[in-house]
């Protein structure tokens, strides 16, 4: 597949870039710092822009098959609009370019995960983090209400672990742990696998190790 990565810089995205490489698909990514990458070799297409802008993501995302979303906020508290203003720059740029398929990373405890969640990371989700995930629900319902082809993913606790080469789409959400944790590893590789399953269309999973 022709795939761009958002968040490529990220430790998340580094995982994503690395997979679909070895998985022999093209990769194009849009990222603010092109020097941040470090060596990408020439099978890497980068296009220097911000994911909050539509027309450089529509600059980047023409001619792809899909796109995935690892962007974050890396240690801030604060969205300054991130997911919302990429949100709506993926929905305009998929209306000019008629690419649809999109894989997008958010986090176990937005939206309707919230509920699911151990009483102690509710207590985190709804003070520390919730400037960050009051942004990425918003996002989120823009992103149900468009017309894109949408796979929206929740991972638990993120650890920078090497990959297990398996994760679990958790069906049951009752029992969620208070320690349930994936590596960023096999986070990328579910996004990955995501992209290339029309299955996952029209799908919400949260998935954890
Ligand atoms: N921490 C956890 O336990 C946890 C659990 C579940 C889900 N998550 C979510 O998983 C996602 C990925 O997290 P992560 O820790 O792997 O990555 P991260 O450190 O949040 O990396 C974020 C990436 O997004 C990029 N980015 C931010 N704003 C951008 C913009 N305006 N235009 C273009 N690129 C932009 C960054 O680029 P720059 O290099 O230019 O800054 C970087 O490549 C986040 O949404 C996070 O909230 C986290």
């Amino acid at each position: 597949m022709r795939l761009l990565v958002l968040g490529a810089t990220g430790p998340t995205g580094r995982h994503l870039v690395a997979q679909a490489l070895r998985h022999g698909d093209t990769v194009t990514v849009l990222v603010r710092r092109p020097a941040a990458l470090g060596p990408v070799g020439d099978r890497v297409r980068v296009v220097e822009g911000d994911a909050t802008s539509p027309g450089d993501v529509e600059r980047a995302m023409s001619g792809q098959d899909a796109v995935i979303s690892a962007l974050g906020r890396g240690r801030s508290l604060r969205a300054h609009g991130l997911f919302t203003r990429s949100a709506d720059a993926l929905q305009e740029a998929a209306r000019r370019t008629g690419v649809t398929r999109l894989v997008w990373m958010s986090s176990f405890g937005v939206g309707d995960t919230f509920a699911s969640a151990h009483v102690l990371l509710k207590a985190a989700y709804g003070t520390v983090m919730r400037d960050v995930f009051a942004d990425k629900k918003a996002s989120e319902a823009t992103i149900r209400a468009g017309g894109m082809d949408w796979t929206l993913v929740y991972p638990t606790t993120l650890t920078n672990g090497p990959a297990r080469g398996a994760y679990r789409v958790v069906e049951d959400r009752t029992r969620m742990r208070l320690a349930a944790r994936i590596s960023r590893a096999d986070v990328a590789a579910f996004l990955h696998a995501a992209a290339h399953e029309p299955r996952w269309i029209h799908r919400d999973a949260v998935i954890t190790g």
